[in-house]
Parts: C-alpha cells; sequence; structure tokens
C-alpha cells in the first residue's frame, strides 16, 4: 500500500524548485491570494459536509478552495457554505463553473447586461451551471440552516491564461450562443440529445434522475453525459450494481468525483503498471476523489449492499456532446481498450491484487462480490457470508 511519498507521486507534486517557481509566480494563485481564501492542497475528502472552510465573504460566508497543487490543472473546486438567511455578492467571470448542492436550499438569479433575471430554487442534490460571464447571485433559503455547494470552475486555466483579474471579472462580453435567455433555460427540463447526453443547465435532483445503460465501463453499470450551456466543461453521473466494480482507466487531470449514494466503497488510483503506489481512498455519500493528475490510473469500487452512484465534473469528460473540443480536454479514448490504442484496462488485463483486494473489501462489509464472472480462469474461488 502507498506510502506518504507515494501519494505525492500520485498527485506529481513532489517538492521541487520548478514546482515551487512555478506556484509563486501563478496568477492564478496570485487571484486567489487576493481573495484571501483558504487553499486545500488535498485529492480525496472523506466527507465534503464536514470539511471546516475559511471566510470568504463575497460567496455568502464560508468557503475554500480545493486545488491539487498540479501546475497545469484545468479546473479547481469552490466548496462554499451560505450562511443562513444570506447571499453572495452579484458577479460574473470568464470561466466555467457548475455547481452540485451538498446540503441546504436556496436559490440563484441569473442574468446578462440587456436581459431580465431568471431565478431558480435548488435544494440538496440540484447541479446546474452558471452560464459563462453571466451575472448571478446566490441564496440561502433558510434563515436556520446553512446551504453548502461544490463548485467546479475553469479558474486556473483563464486566470493563468490572461494573467489579469480584471479581464476576467470585468469584462461585459455577451456569450449568446451560450445563453439565450430562455424562459426555460433554468426550468429543469432537459432533452436527450443522443445516446446517453442529456442537455439542460439546471437538474432539479441528480441522486434520482434516470441513466442509461453503459456497456463499455462494464459490469452492468448505467449513466448519464451532460451538455450544460455549452460549456467545455463536462459531467456525467455513473451508477454501477452491488458486488461490482468499474474499469480502470485514464484521461486528462482534473474530474471530481462525488459520490451521491451508496454504502460503501472505494477509489484506486495509481501511476506505476506494477501499482506500487497505488492510492486507495475509501468513500461513501459526501466523499470526493480527483483525478490528481494527467495519466493517473484510477478505478471505482461498489463494497456496499445498495448500488453506488457517482458525480464526476471535469474538464471534457462527455466526448459526445454537441461543443466538445475532446482533443483538448484529454478524454479521447477513455473508455477504449488500451489494446485498441484507448486508455481503459480490460479486466482480464489488469493487475491481479485488483480483483483480491475487492474480494477482501466486500466480505468486510457484508457484501456479495459478483465480479468474478468477468474473470473465468479465477472461477475457483467460492465465496461465503456469514450473515
Ligand atoms: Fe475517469
Amino acid at each position: 500500500m502507498a506510502t506518504d511519498s507515494d501519494r505525492d507521486i500520485v498527485r506529481a507534486t513532489e517538492p521541487t524548485t520548478e514546482l515551487e517557481r512555478l506556484i509563486i509566480n501563478d496568477p492564478y494563485r496570485g487571484w486567489l491570494a487576493s481573495e484571501g481564501v483558504e487553499i486545500i492542497d488535498e485529492f480525496a475528502f472523506e466527507d465534503l459536509h464536514t470539511v471546516e472552510l475559511g471566510p470568504w465573504a463575497r460567496k455568502g460566508g464560508k468557503g475554500s478552495v480545493i486545488n491539487i497543487p498540479y501546475p497545469m490543472l484545468i479546473n479547481d473546486s469552490q466548496l462554499i457554505e451560505i450562511s443562513p438567511g444570506g447571499k453572495s455578492e452579484p458577479e460574473h467571470h470568464l470561466y466555467e463553473e457548475v455547481v452540485y448542492v451538498l446540503s441546504g436550499r436556496g436559490a440563484t438569479s441569473v442574468w446578462v447586461e440587456d436581459g431580465p433575471k431568471q431565478t431558480f430554487e435548488w435544494t440538496g442534490g440540484s447541479m446546474f451551471t452558471i452560464p459563462l460571464n453571466a451575472w448571478y447571485q446566490n441564496f440561502n433559503a433558510s434563515g436556520d440552516e446553512p446551504a453548502r455547494y461544490l463548485a467546479v470552475t475553469t479558474a486556473p486555466v483563464a486566470l493563468r491564461t490572461y494573467n489579469d483579474p480584471e479581464f476576467i471579472f470585468n469584462n461585459n462580453f455577451i456569450f449568446k450562443g451560450r445563453y439565450g435567455q430562455e424562459e426555460t433555460f433554468f426550468s429543469g427540463s432537459g432533452k436527450l440529445f443522443s445516446g446517453r447526453v442529456w442537455q439542460a443547465s439546471f437538474l432539479p435532483n441528480v441522486p434520482d434522475m434516470p441513466l442509461y445503460t453503459w456497456e463499455g465501463r462494464g459490469a452492468g453499470g448505467i449513466n448519464v453525459m451532460f451538455d450544460m450551456a455549452g460549456n467545455q466543461m463536462k459531467g456525467h453521473v455513473s451508477e454501477f450494481p452491488v458486488g461490482t466494480y468499474k474499469k480502470g482507466h485514464q484521461h486528462g487531470p482534473g474530474a471530481h468525483l462525488l459520490i451521491l449514494s451508496g454504502d460503501a466503497g472505494y477509489s484506486l488510483t495509481w501511476t506505476k503498471e506494477d501499482m506500487s503506489d497505488v492510492v486507495k481512498s475509501d468513500w461513501k455519500v459526501g466523499s470526493m476523489v480527483i483525478v490528481p493528475s494527467a495519466g493517473c490510473y484510477h478505478q471505482h469500487f461498489n463494497t456496499g449492499s445498495r448500488r453506488a452512484r457517482y458525480l464526476a465534473i471535469g474538464y471534457g469528460s462527455g466526448g459526445e456532446a454537441p461543443g466538445l473540443y475532446a482533443p483538448f480536454a484529454g478524454s479521447g479514448g477513455a473508455d477504449v481498450s488500451q489494446k485498441d490504442g484507448g486508455m481503459q484496462v480490460e479486466y482480464e488485463d489488469e493487475n491481479p491484487i485488483v480483483l483480491d483486494m475487492f474480494e477482501e473489501e466486500c466480505i468486510k462489509h457484508g457484501a456479495m462480490p459478483d465480479m468474478r464472472r468477468y474473470f473465468p480462469a479465477r472461477s475457483e474461488y467460492k465465496v461465503t457470508l456469514s450473515n
């Protein structure tokens, strides 16, 4: 199992003079410093509901920025808590933002310079996007309870590209092709574009939304991909049955994986072929694992007694969605076998320790592992549960 130094390798963050120089001169880090916001450099969180946050008045209460220290990473996330009865200051910016509401209830108003405000209400489990550079303001509808959300953004690449916060936060360009101010824009309705791609800008209840068959990632999984307001940043929801796990794969860095349902599971991340640097991150509802570096293998496992569902938000994970420039996103081939030139490890090609660890973990949690059908050569294994 991995040591602390292995974790550094997986993060691609070994402290080097070059890395320190990049961070010191990083325009994105400079903006965070000017905000005075706390930065959390970590890629696995047991429970986002309970992470301690620092003050971030502009956001309506508290907040911290989760930014694994990988200088080339395109996206970050902002973990925000709006105080009871609180609201954020109106803002707009030239970076994309996709929001998942962890708890509480509230509303968001969205508008552009020459248009009316559109306001929609959300609660825990809702997901929405702020159209690029549209004005917005968030409100907590409760006078007693805080409202907490996670916003995955492309702020790092925007700040690093233009190196001038004034351009990012005080630019009046209107992206009419992304946000036409249609009455239904935030109505909660949507449409199936093709295959498993769902087009919507507001999803009222992601943990319970319908999903579609996805044979490619294995073991009876179901899935839906999101195309939101013409974003280059995409997302998807996947769910897998009891006693199963997904196929390991690689893609570009920065996919933020939130656990929405299920009662036990874990993710593995590694970079070395022999998996000697593997990191196991246990999860439950509210956990998050970030794919920390380019080329990092990762694989997700359900060891609980219920189906497990997760939401992944990142740059370009919905390869079928219109408008996506997949090569830049670095996600092409993520569900194509390595044997066919892709980045997915087929079950029959994976390291045997993957199945061994999974079956041990299932038994530990009282769940019946159900993966032997994909490994006929190892079918001698017999499982008995004591309860
Ligand atoms: Fe992935």
